[in-house]
């Protein structure tokens, strides 16, 4: 079986493991400021901030934002549940915004039309680990006072103009799941530039804490959503490897983008660097080219086959005018991509595809 997603775990990362599991510290502590520092330099920001998961960083970072009930925020109707359910987790409303039919990323020219006086933050998805257009999407921003979460969870070392998704903009949440480009099993990362998000954050993460404060006081409502010094030791290894991963899913990408035909395979904007998250390609008869992949063992994956507004507890955001993210939900389908793919795996998969799809109709 091809997998279409596979973690790469090796003797560092164990020997890291062990090495906390013998120090005693095994909840936050050295080792998880450490990978804070590290995260933060290498996107090339002042802050990062080790969560449990992507979920918990883009909820903190809302909390940070003081986003709060009523507040809309604008965000893309084709992501993981995650985007959207951490604007509910604070009393928020959802505004759903259609996806560009090429990047499948928040389509710019729909987000002002979104804009109320309620609207507090526009949420971008840097979709299968391409940055979303983030030049005129913070135009419209400052044009309306608004904040700038980026949902990153699928996008680390992504960049817009040569700079790194994370250092610029109020704030970026990564995820960590195995699946993703860097793994701590479970794990999320929000960077930032600015001190007061950084101690906001720092705060409602751990219980309300101020830092300056003797333990057990509490200024604030606060969650346990810190990250374990087990999971930050897997992070600082699997963070020294992130160029080489990233490097070998731009290598396998390029080869599909040559080889395969009769597919629509990703459209990449001029100013960003594609990290290949995922390999999405467009094809009508989607369940047919399913079928064969399975045959073949070749795993496959649909992100998403449905539109966030159409889950029951979203339904209420939907509008007429997510057309394009309804239609893509029905099409799209990405291939394995991933960094421990070898040439015959690549082969095999670009002869299934290309034998399949020449033949749309049958
Ligand atoms: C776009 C997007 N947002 C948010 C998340 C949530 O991250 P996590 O699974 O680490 O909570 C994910 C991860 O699956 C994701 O892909």
């Amino acid at each position: 079986m091809i997998p279409i997603a596979r973690p790469l775990i090796a003797e560092e990362e164990k020997q890291a493991v062990m090495e906390v599991l013998n120090s005693g510290i095994i909840a936050a502590g050295p080792k998880t400021l450490e990978f804070e520092k590290k995260f933060a330099s290498f996107v090339g920001t002042k802050y990062a901030i080790a969560t449990t998961s992507g979920t918990t960083a883009i909820h903190l970072g809302l909390l940070s934002l003081g986003i709060n009930k009523d507040d809309e925020v604008i965000v893309p109707s084709l992501s993981f549940i995650a985007s959207a359910n951490t604007i509910l987790f604070c009393n928020a409303k959802p505004m759903f915004c259609d996806v560009d039919p090429r990047t499948f990323n928040i389509d710019i020219t729909k987000i002002e039309q979104l804009i109320t006086s309620k609207t507090k933050a526009i949420m971008p998805v840097h979709l299968y680990g391409q940055s979303a257009d983030m030049k005129p999407l913070q135009e419209i921003a400052d044009k309306h006072g608004l904040f700038v979460i980026g949902d990153a969870a699928q996008a680390h070392g992504a960049t817009y103009n040569d700079k790194k998704i994370g250092s610029f903009g109020n704030l970026e949440c990564f995820s960590f799941y195995p699946t993703k480009n860097m793994t701590t099993g479970e794990g999320g990362i929000i960077t930032t530039t600015d001190k007061e998000i950084f101690e906001k954050v720092n705060s409602i993460r751990n219980h309300g804490r101020e830092k300056t404060k003797w333990g057990y006081e509490h200024d604030r409502i606060g969650y346990n959503y810190r990250m374990t010094d087990i999971a930050a030791a897997i992070g600082i290894e699997q963070l020294k490897k992130l160029p080489k991963f990233n490097e070998k899913r731009r290598t396998n990408a390029h080869y599909f983008d040559e080889k395969l035909k009769h597919v629509e395979t990703p459209y990449v904007i001029q100013k960003v660097g594609h990290v290949y998250h995922q390999y999405t390609i467009k094809y009508k008869n989607r369940d047919k080219l399913i079928n064969v992949l399975k045959e073949n063992k070749i795993g496959y994956g649909i992100y998403y086959p449905k539109p966030l507004h159409y889950y029951s507890h979203l339904k209420k955001y939907g509008h007429s005018d997510l057309k394009i993210s309804e239609t893509l939900s029905e099409e799209i389908i990405s291939l394995p991509v991933h960094p421990s793919l070898e040439k015959k795996d690549l082969e095999k998969i670009v002869k299934v595809v290309n034998r399949v799809c020449q033949h749309p109709d049958k």
